[in-house]
């Protein structure tokens, strides 16, 4: 994280995926419905690159100044949510090792929680 904030202005492409109709105020199932909308689609964008040899990061940072950025960018706020800001760039190197994890009996609850 420390790495890509002091990096980002250097990010050839920044990916926002959008999705239209806001939820702000809204009832959890109903922001749940319209996230669960785009998030697939922007992983599946993240998996792609990465097959291409492309690296990407979730990030979310931006949307505390989405209004800001929408007003930038030209998208109609009050009409779209900004999902994320993915930047996207060829990877230094493929050596890649596993992120570090919880152990999963501390995550994963069977049959109730
Ligand atoms: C919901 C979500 C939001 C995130 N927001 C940020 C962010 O705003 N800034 C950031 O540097 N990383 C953010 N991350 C973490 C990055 O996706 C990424 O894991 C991190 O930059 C470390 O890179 P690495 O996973 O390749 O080691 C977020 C992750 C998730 C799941």
């Amino acid at each position: 994280m420390r790495h890509l904030l002091d990096h980002i202005h250097e990010v050839p492409v920044h990916l926002i995926p959008c999705v239209e109709g806001r939820t702000d105020g809204m009832e959890g199932w109903q922001q749940a419905s319209r996230w669960g909308s785009v998030i697939p689609a922007a992983w599946s964008f993240m998996l792609a690159a990465r097959a291409r040899g492309l690296g990407t990061a979730w990030t979310t940072f931006h949307l505390a100044y989405e209004r800001e950025a929408a007003e930038l960018l030209g998208i109609p706020h009050d009409e779209v949510m900004q999902a994320a800001l993915i930047p996207v760039a060829h990877t230094i190197g493929t050596d890649f090792k596993p992120g570090r994890r919880r152990p999963l009996e501390t995550i994963v609850h069977w049959d109730r929680w």
